[in-house]
């Protein structure tokens, strides 16, 4: 998904506009790379005031607390199609005297937690300003809709003079549950990026996430 990547940013050098097209609702399906015994749904569960982080249930999605939405980042102004990365967004229900209002809130991956930690989990805050901008695979019949981060490739680098130049770009599916505590003090199974094996939480499992159409 290189060409995607480098088409989005040049959108984006090009001057074309930061949209939020919008699609889903979506299911964030979760799955074991390596324990078969997990399989089921995100959720977002309550963190603090406005605050929730993305857990994981087990068995089948129900509700609008496991529903999602995928915000592409870039657009071609001239035919309006749509470029990857883009953010997951749940919308936090505002439950009103008449009516629900609903204020999107973007996933981040919290990485200024915990210094001590390779773990970040995923976390809503109100605002769809900012996130962590993730893609999923989404090309061709059988497309698998798994959720992957771009990243740079450094392990390559030396010290030699003149330097190597930057390594390339890779995709990248880090993704865990851990068991750790999350905003205001919540103990929860959450989903998170752990950004080198082995993860310094011991509970982490690693896990594949997909975005699943509802
Ligand atoms: C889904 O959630 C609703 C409301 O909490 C509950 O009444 C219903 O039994 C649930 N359905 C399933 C299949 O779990
Ligand atoms: C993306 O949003 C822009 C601005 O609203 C619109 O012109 C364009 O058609 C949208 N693209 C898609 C695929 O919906
Ligand atoms: C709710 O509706 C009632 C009756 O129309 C109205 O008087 C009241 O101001 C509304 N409350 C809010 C918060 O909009
Ligand atoms: C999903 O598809 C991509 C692209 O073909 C592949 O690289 C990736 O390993 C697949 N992931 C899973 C969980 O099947």
């Amino acid at each position: 998904m290189l060409s995607k990547y480098f088409t989005a940013l040049a959108a984006f050098a090009t001057g074309a506009v930061l949209a939020a097209n919008q699609t889903g609702p979506y299911h964030i399906h979760i799955t074991g790379k390596t324990d078969k015994s997990i399989d089921g749904y995100g959720a977002s569960y309550h963190a603090g005031a406005a605050i929730e982080a993305l857990a994981y249930v087990a068995g089948p999605a129900n509700g609008t607390s496991q529903e999602y939405y995928y915000n592409y980042l870039s657009y071609n102004t001239e035919t309006g199609e749509v470029f990857q990365p883009g953010y997951i967004v749940w919308k936090l229900p505002l439950v009103g005297p008449n009516e629900t209002t609903y204020v999107p809130e973007a996933m981040i991956l919290e990485s200024q937690g915990n210094w001590a930690s390779n773990v970040a989990p995923a976390m809503f805050y109100p605002g769809d300003d900012t996130g962590a901008a993730v893609s999923f695979w989404d090309e061709g019949p059988d497309a698998n809709h798994s959720v992957y981060l771009q990243g740079r490739d450094e392990s390559g680098y030396t010290d030699a003079r003149p330097e190597q130049g930057p390594g390339p770009i890779i995709d990248t599916t880090n993704w865990h549950l851990c068991y750790q505590y999350v905003g205001s003090g919540y103990w929860y199974e959450t989903v998170s990026w752990v950004f080198s094996s082995p993860p310094s939480n011991p509970t982490c499992r690693p896990v594949n996430l997909a975005l699943e159409l509802i």
